[in-house]
């Protein structure tokens, strides 16, 4: 008998789990992030499921209708909803999500997906449910980006939207390269997927405001992940008289200001979250501090805008301080409007009513299929503290429960 959700969670809480925060680190390829990958693919042979893996690390486990029936009952199948023609029906239905996690991460973000996919098809099969087309459980590698600094790298890779020759070249802040943790090459990973469906926590407080256990998502803000190489000159921190100072901290530190205001102006997101000093040293002026604006906006065109105001006010202030700046765009996403007409079918007629679509500002594997022209559709599940990315993160289970449910009824709803 397959785990339930609530031992499937308990399983997972103490994997990459630092004693001292309560927050996660589970990088890519690391010990933590490979234990919940061997977990996954016993869940996944403990079910039937048949596994498929790519050069890249990333898995997909279909269920094709057969395999461990909890027990048999007859499946009533319910007259299709008004919504019903929406829905795509070509090839397999893929769920699933990412079991990666930012540094001194939640719980959640990624895990909840893993977790619910597998327990929404024992639900399925305690139904008595058998899909007409193949549903497939899938787990993306470093979709946070924390280890080799590009969000959405497996799914990326698995639908071509990066190259490889590209991607080996990524290293990790020990210098470590991609092309070094893995062979590489090409995916057809994704060949037999129609449509795919990623449930994720919520990482906001809109279904919170709106008392909604489960909402699907209508779009996904632009994003954007920018390095500044600021460099100055190393100097003696006692001897040498201010005025006479190429400080590139100064410069770094305006620009964190700046950019925080102009996306407080404009209503939009900029954050400088990591930062890099050389030499690092307490009695000394560095001489170069590289820094990452995450920049996110509500359409394309404000998050072109957002992005050349902060520059152009960084590089007007290196000028002053007689410091340089070179700004690198390590990766840019374009805005997601899920498919309406999925979206649309998803969120409706449910025993509690329709579910609310909600945009997001988080980026997800969801976003890299959409762009990809696979039909995609999220389902968030309410985040009571609304904090995301932070040890603080959470579900209540009877939500997880509720959005269990709500995916199982969507796999369903596709795959009947
Ligand atoms: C991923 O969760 C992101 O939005 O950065
Ligand atoms: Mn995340
Ligand atoms: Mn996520």
């Amino acid at each position: 008998m397959p785990d339930d959700f609530e031992r499937m969670w308990s399983d997972l809480a103490p994997i990459g789990r630092s004693a001292r925060t309560g927050g996660y680190f589970r990088q890519p390829f690391l010990s933590a992030e490979r234990e919940l990958a061997d977990w996954f693919l016993e869940q996944c042979v403990s079910r039937g499921l048949e596994v498929e893996t790519d050069a890249f690390g990333n898995v997909v486990a279909w269920w094709r209708g057969g395999g461990v029936v909890s027990h048999l009952r007859v499946h009533e199948p319910s007259e299709p909803g008004p919504k019903g023609d929406s829905l795509p029906t070509s090839a397999g239905i893929l769920t699933g999500s990412h079991l990666d996690s930012v540094l001194d991460g939640g719980a959640y973000d990624g895990p909840l997906g893993v977790v619910s996919a597998l327990a929404a098809i024992d639900e399925l099969r305690r139904r008595g449910f058998l899909p007409t087309r193949p549903i497939g459980v899938g787990v993306f590698v470093e979709e946070e980006g924390s280890r080799f600094g590009l969000a959405c790298l497996g799914s990326r890779l698995a639908t071509g939207a990066m190259s490889w020759e590209s991607a080996r070249e990524l290293s990790d802040r020990d210098g470590v390269r991609l092309g070094d943790v893995l062979e590489g090459g090409s995916s057809s990973l994704l060949a037999g997927v129609g449509t795919f469906v990623e449930l994720h926590v919520e990482q906001g407080r809109d279904l919170v405001d709106r008392a909604a256990a489960v909402g699907v998502a209508s779009e996904i803000w632009p994003h954007g992940r920018y390095r500044f190489d600021f460099a100055g000159q190393a100097n003696h921190a006692g001897t040498t008289r201010m005025v006479d100072r190429k400080d590139p901290m100064l410069t770094y530190a305006m620009t964190a200001l700046a950019a925080n205001k102009q996306a407080r102006l404009v209503d939009q997101r900029a954050t400088f979250g990591r930062i890099e000093v050389a030499p690092n040293g307490t009695n000394a002026v560095p001489s170069r501090v590289t820094a990452w604006l995450d920049a996110r906006a509500s359409s394309d065109a404000s998050l072109g805008d957002l992005v050349e105001t902060i520059t152009r006010q960084a590089l007007e202030r290196a000028e002053r301080d007689g410091t340089s700046l070179e700004v690198t765009a390590e990766s840019v996403s374009a805005s997601v409007a899920f498919d309406p007409a999925l979206a649309a079918a998803v969120a409706a007629d449910h025993a509690d009513g329709d579910w609310p679509i909600v945009p997001t500002a988080a980026g997800h594997d969801a976003g890299i299929l959409s762009a990809a022209g696979i039909p995609s559709a999220m389902l968030f599940v309410r985040n009571p503290t609304g904090i995301s990315h932070s040890p603080e993160e959470h579900a209540e289970v009877p939500d997880c429960l509720v959005g269990v449910h709500a995916l199982a009824d969507t796999l369903e709803r596709l795959a009947r």
